[in-house]
């Protein structure tokens, strides 16, 4: 791998991408393999979470390692005021590998700086979701049969959507054409639609969802993140901005699929999970694999 740690998706290769995919393919062959033979691997997490952590957990104990951590940060000497420096100082001390979720921006490059053991960022504020964006190119992959020159609806909170955020990195290098679709206040970052002029890639922007419907190969849904307002009345204001029903997918690609990283509130319609279109449940259960193969290949066990 080009990097030991997973902090942000492009500290990863296009190649490493693909061997990724490729060792994840192999764990939903044979998930149960004592790889990691009773190492301790620590699942820091300063904030809440069911998929990342659960999932990385069962990736762990599937591969024969043991656990050791936190879901809620009250509960460790956070609260008596350690910081971030001495609580990662002290847990490399425990553990051969450390993933670690927590609100800051840019926190979980700060933990790679201070240790010599790994790091995998499970998300840092608003900014990159690195193991969510690989297990959606794994679903994708597996929906659709490739990832290069598909067309990708990015629906709901696209400001602070960190999972958008790192799957456009990714798939950036798949000439992937985007359609963002959000309320002007949750439009995708200036930041990104630049990155995608400087390489040459299409995107279109657009508060409307249907009109384009038919070009869509993967629809990928986000919640609106109610935790990342300051204001909570522009919170109100765009929270129930889009509601995907079945009828709004009548018009679309037989193959077409609906993902979502999860969790939903109210923006995909309970109707929409007995769809052929919906694969958000499958999706979850390919974190497992692919965070099997993280942890593998960022260990050097395979
Ligand atoms: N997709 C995702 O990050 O879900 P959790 O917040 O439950 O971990």
């Amino acid at each position: 791998m080009k990097s030991k740690s997973l902090v942000s998706i492009t500290d990863f290769t296009k190649d490493d991408y693909l061997r990724i995919l490729e060792k994840a393919a192999e764990f939903e062959k044979k998930s149960y393999q004592n790889l990691l033979d009773s190492k301790v691997i620590a699942t820091l997490f300063f904030e809440p979470s069911t998929r990342t952590r659960l999932s990385f957990e069962s990736a762990i104990n599937r591969l024969g390692g043991r656990v050791i951590g936190f879901n809620d940060s009250s509960t460790s000497s956070v609260s008596k005021g350690e910081t971030l420096y001495d609580t990662i100082r002290v847990v490399s001390n425990y553990s051969e590998l450390i993933v670690m979720r927590h609100p800051l921006e840019g926190s979980a490059r700060f933990a790679s700086e201070i240790t010599n053991i790994p790091i995998i960022n499970a998300g840092d504020g608003a900014n990159q979701h690195p193991t969510q964006t690989l297990l959606d190119l794994y679903s994708i992959q597996k929906t659709q049969g490739k990832l290069d020159n598909l067309n990708i609806f990015m629906v709901g909170d696209l400001k602070y959507g960190r999972t958008v955020h790192s799957l456009l990195m990714a798939l950036s290098e798949f000439n992937a054409t985007f359609y963002f679709i959000s309320p002007d206040e949750l439009r995708m970052p200036e930041e990104y639609k630049l990155y995608l002029d400087k390489i040459g890639l299409k995107y279109h922007e657009s508060k409307e969802f249907k009109p384009n419907i038919i070009e869509a190969d993967i629809i990928y849904m986000t919640r609106v993140q109610k935790e990342r307002f300051s204001d909570p009345i522009e919170y109100e204001r765009t929270k129930n901005a889009y509601v995907l029903k079945n009828e709004m997918i009548e018009d679309s690609k037989p193959g077409m699929k609906v993902l979502h990283p999860l969790p939903r509130v109210n923006e995909i319609h309970p109707d929409v999970d007995a769809n052929a279109k919906a694969y958000y449940f499958q999706q979850t259960e390919n974190g497992v694999y692919v965070r099997q193969a993280i942890i593998s290949l960022i260990l050097g066990l395979v």
